[in-house]
């Protein structure tokens, strides 16, 4: 059974915004984890819970999402809380940002509202500029090309559960690198454990010079390349990411890269034996649906263990860890 962290450890977080994963510390990060697993106990042994009643997380995105807005609404509920939310797009607005309001403005206005506040927003910098209007703590949930940090919380947590440890595995980080929220955040955390890492992306969508530059002071190995066959090869773990055709600065420069990567039978095929798949979803066309059925495609699963972690960072964050 999963034990509870203790006072100490339960500090670390209390009070806290999380709004990438570079800032968030190895002790934190474990913390997070451990925290899942004693919450994933409880759903799994059907245990209500009751450490967020009478809170309420004020859940707001400005940009399309199905699983992790769901999933933080998921997640409040199971604690015994409360979710009030706002799921609008730029196309389609419905709240007081149709009318100009500023999204520090607004953040002031829900803060009064709220225990705790989840965004989602096109603008890099979003979750910070809401931090700044906001004294309950703010959980970034994408903010542009920048960061997803519960997404990539997520994916850690997959790894360990696929495989019991991070330490000397070989991770390949596919596709959409540049663009990609979900790859930036990530491989800040894989830093943190011995990992060797394989870039595999077309030219144009490389991850940024400056991400690759502080995995490498990290002593992290780091293998770029545009090669499909050459990245998966010995690959222990396969993190596919979709290109991200909303932050392209024109539909023909996506035209010509969105299908650079298909994962078939024929890749899973020629891999290492025991490979997992991961990818934070939605997919395109970047991984057959004739995948699904290899036992290490772990992206539905690993879409399943977005509830455990988002139950920890709300009640971590607000101190209500029971
Ligand atoms: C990711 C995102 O929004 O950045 N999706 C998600 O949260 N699961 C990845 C993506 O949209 O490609």
């Amino acid at each position: 059974m999963a034990l509870k962290p203790s006072e100490g450890e339960l500090a670390l977080l209390s009070g806290q915004d999380v709004l990438s994963s570079k800032t968030l510390t190895y002790e934190q990060l474990q913390l997070i984890m451990k925290t899942a697993a004693y919450y994933e106990d409880a759903l799994v042994n059907k245990r209500r819970l009751f450490d967020m009643e009478g809170e309420i997380a004020a859940i707001l995105f400005f940009e399309p999402s199905t699983r992790t807005r769901l999933s933080f609404e998921a997640a409040m509920y199971r604690l015994g809380g409360s979710a009030i939310t706002v799921s609008e797009t730029p196309q389609m607005q419905t709240s007081s940002t149709a009318k100009g309001e500023t999204l520090y403005d607004a953040m002031r206005v829900i803060d009064g509202y709220a225990d705790v506040i989840v965004v989602r927003s096109p603008k890099t910098g979003a979750g910070q500029e809401s931090a700044d209007a906001c004294d309950h703590p703010v959980i970034n949930a994408g903010d542009g090309t920048g960061q997803h940090p519960s997404q990539a919380l997520l994916d850690i947590y997959t790894i360990l559960k696929e495989h019991g440890h991070i330490e000397g595995l070989k991770v390949a980080v596919l596709g959409d690198l540049k663009y990609g929220r979900a790859p930036h955040s990530l491989v800040y955390f894989l830093k943190h454990y011995g990992c060797d890492l394989v870039l595999v992306s077309p030219p144009q969508l490389k991850m940024p010079e400056e991400i690759t530059a502080e995995m490498r002071s990290a002593g992290i190995k780091v293998e770029e390349t545009s090669d499909l066959k050459i990245g998966v090869a010995e690959a222990d773990v396969l993190y596919v990411t979709r290109v991200q055709r909303e932050r392209f600065p024109s539909l023909e420069e996506y035209e010509l890269v969105k299908d650079s990567y298909t994962v078939n039978d024929e890749v899973v095929a020629a891999a290492k034996k025991g490979m997992s798949i991961l990818h934070p979803l939605p997919r395109v066309h970047e991984i057959a649906v004739s995948v699904d059925s290899y036992p290490g495609a772990a992206y539905f699963r690993q879409a399943h263990n977005g509830v455990p972690i988002r139950m920890a960072l709300l009640a971590l964050t607000t101190g209500n860890v029971r």
